[in-house]
């Protein structure tokens, strides 16, 4: 390879930690991964970081409800995080989070350098806010009428059944989803970004190739449009970074996210890993930065965040690299039909090369949606890993292995095939490195159909049982084996998993774009295991009904405060198992003892006497009764939930009530015929 070594830091945008890795977030990934594992064989040095996207609103709320502090809960889905991409193979050289002291720090930075060069602005401006929770409330926690359409229960800022877009304070009947009290109108003081002090900057940064065509248009529009002051600050209360000087003044999430991506680089430095942060970040870096992400964020990765580099005195970005969304079976990700496919779901039943492969071969350097079509899926997968490229090695191995003790040749007998496999090579990696990989798998796969065709046309299954050309059958089998060899180096990126395991049966070190071209021969392999099976049918309707589950279990466990309305009653969800219901112990249990649980507004503390002693259950039913009334009466608990640490101490159960919520929740009242302990089924 002539090229340069070659100073890389790449990102995937930072998933945020409320929730789980689904297939959407991982087109991303996988297409991230696939360029850090080529341009690591290739020989540059590529550093490929990534973190937690931790702080806001709805990480703050969603801790609340859980009855836990946001820190447990950024804790907790960290290790979800990093557990779903390790197993997907994503192989990150940092994951770190932006709850981090490295971002503090970075963030601080930025804003005091871009407050000191006079690019931050404060005024004060009125919002929406909740008297009950007192706090500001983001458009999308607040809920009412459509101003155009009256079609009810609509988000603060647009109408999901006429699509109008509005402000919150013109939405009728109002309410806020977080308490259903009526809003108000408070003023507060903000702090903003001068974006349109960047105008000159911003205006030349979009020239420059920096990102695809499609999105260079859409930034043209932008800034055609006018570049508004950007509001980066957030009242108390509010799960972030206080601004430096600005007492119960938080950074909006959107400010220290993308700050995230140095801090993850930061942490790895310190780590003394050998990089040097200021080489890779300084505004006369040498060093090549690019940052994936999905087209739906490029506003903030195209203009903001070039501005706020410039504006602090750091470099920006080589390009910014999005892609489309994914679609499945035609349609977006749908819950009834099981096609909001978490990662771990995928995992509990299909091989995640199947999905590095599939994503590989729909992506490209564009920024159109791509396609999970799991009849397509099941067909291409089959057909090209296991029928086209992994067949060609048990072709072969077989025979190496019974007839020839596990020796390979020790020469090629077709050279001239062997140099077209390897000249390809320069081709698919012009591919890999323009993000073309349907291309590059289009490429490798035509080349595996020629090696099938060699197979075909040699024949040695026929040769084998010939006299006397024990030569020729060692010399097919050979040149076979050293095809599936190449095209192993080139799938290697998309299926780093399974170029292990051949790596072990070919008996090589790791295989990179400089040592394919060597011919194995003369060379002693090791015995062929099936390196990949067939993707199953049945495998993927179960992981579609275990997504329908997965689901209904996730929307059970949505706080009630979410839903509005009054006493109705919802539609029964879909069905569960009959084994699953068999699951759950419940039992009645007597309220020895209530006590309020200080600083909590909806969970009261109970003592639960399930006849074999007695549990502790913080229960979220305050809004209904006082302790006093409930000392002395039953309730049916679940027996069996596994202890979950709140807040507030360790719950061992959960307790059941019937009605819509609020002040409206019963339990039962003391009876003869019931007794603690009793099994209810
Ligand atoms: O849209 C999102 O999921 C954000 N959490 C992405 C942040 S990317 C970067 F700016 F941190
Ligand atoms: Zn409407």
């Amino acid at each position: 390879m002539s090229e340069h070594k070659r100073k890389i830091l790449i990102t995937s945008a930072l998933p945020y930690a409320n929730g789980p890795i689904h297939l959407g977030h991982l087109v991303e990934y996988i297409q991230t991964d696939i360029w850090s594992r080529f341009q690591k064989m290739r020989g540059h040095d590529c550093t490929y970081v990534c973190a937690d996207d931790a702080h806001g609103t709805p990480i703050m709320l969603r801790a609340q409800n859980e009855g836990i502090e946001p820190e447990q809960l950024i804790a907790r889905i960290a290790k979800e995080h990093q557990a779903d991409f390790a197993d997907f193979a994503i192989a990150f050289d940092n994951y770190h989070s932006t709850h981090s002291p490295e971002n503090r720090e970075l963030a601080s930075l930025i804003y005091k350098r871009l407050r000191d060069g006079g690019h931050i602005e404060t005024r004060t401006i009125t919002q929406a806010y909740d008297p009950e929770k007192e706090m500001f409330l983001p458009d999308r926690f607040i809920k009412g009428t459509c101003p155009k359409c009256g079609a009810e229960d609509q988000y603060g800022d647009n109408c999901e059944a006429c699509g109008a877009t509005y402000s919150p304070t013109e939405l009728k009947n109002a309410v806020s989803a977080i308490s259903g009290a009526k809003p108000i109108e408070k003023e507060s003081e903000h702090h903003f970004f001068r974006l349109a002090d960047f105008e000159g900057m911003l205006s030349y940064w979009i020239k420059g190739e920096h990102m695809q065509p499609e999105i260079a248009h859409k930034l043209k529009e932008w800034f055609e449009s006018g570049l508004q002051d950007w509001d980066i600050s957030r009242d108390a209360p509010y799960f972030g970074f206080e601004i430096p000087g600005a007492p119960g003044k938080y950074f909006y999430v959107w400010l220290d996210a993308p700050i995230g991506y140095m801090a993850s680089f930061k942490n790895l430095c310190n780590d003394s890993d050998g990089h040097d942060f200021n080489e890779y970040w300084s505004a006369n870096s040498k060093t090549e930065l690019y940052h994936f992400i999905g087209k739906d964020i490029a506003y903030f990765h195209t203009l903001f965040w070039p501005a706020m580099l410039t504006g602090s005195g750091f470099r920006t970005p080589n390009a910014v690299y999005c892609h489309g969304f994914l679609t499945v079976n035609g349609a977006k990700m749908s819950k009834s039909r099981g096609t909001f496919i978490m990662a771990r779901t995928y995992l509990d039943h299909l091989n995640p090369e199947y999905l590095r492969y599939y994503f590989a071969a729909k992506l490209s350097s564009g920024i159109d949606d791509i396609d999970l079509n799991l009849e397509d899926f099941q067909a291409r997968v089959n057909s090209d890993l296991v029928g086209k490229v992994v067949n060609i090695a048990s072709r072969c191995a077989g025979f190496i292995a019974k007839r020839f003790d596990g020796h390979l040749s020790s020469s090629l007998c077709e050279p001239g095939l062997h140099r077209e496999f390897v000249e390809a090579g320069g081709t698919i990696a012009r591919h890999y490195e323009k993000r073309e990989y349907g291309h590059a798998m289009r490429t490798i796969m035509a080349l595996a159909d020629r090696a099938n065709v060699y197979i075909d046309e040699a024949k040695p299954w026929v040769v084998a049982k010939e006299e006397g050309k024990d030569a020729e059958l060692h010399d097919i089998c050979t040149m076979g084996i050293n095809l599936f060899h190449i095209l192993m180096t080139y799938l290697k990126p998309v299926l780093p998993t399974t170029a292990e395991l051949a790596e072990a049966f070919l008996n090589i070190k790791p295989m990179n774009w400089n040592n394919y071209e060597f011919p194995l021969t003369s060379h002693t392999i090791n015995q062929f295991t099936p390196l990949m099976t067939r993707v199953e049918p049945e495998r993927v309707e179960a992981m579609l009904e275990a997504s329908k589950q997965h689901l209904e279990k996730t929307a059970a466990a949505t706080p009630a405060t979410a839903k509005k309305g009054s006493g109705n009653i919802e539609p029964i969800g879909e069905t569960i198992q009959y084994d699953d219901f068999a699951k759950i112990d419940l039992r009645i249990a007597k309220i020895v003892k209530a006590e309020h649980v200080e600083g909590a507004d909806k969970l009261l503390q109970l003592t639960l006497d399930i006849g074999d002693g007695t549990r502790n259950v913080f229960a979220g039913i305050k809004s209904a009764y006082a302790p006093e009334d409930l000392e002395g009466k039953l309730t049916v608990m679940v027996a069996n939930l596994a202890p979950r640490k709140m807040r507030f101490g360790m719950s061992e159960g959960m307790v059941l009530a019937a009605g819509p919520g609020g002040k409206d929740l019963f339990i039962l009242n003391p009876d003869e015929g019931a007794l603690p302990g009793m099994r209810v089924k």
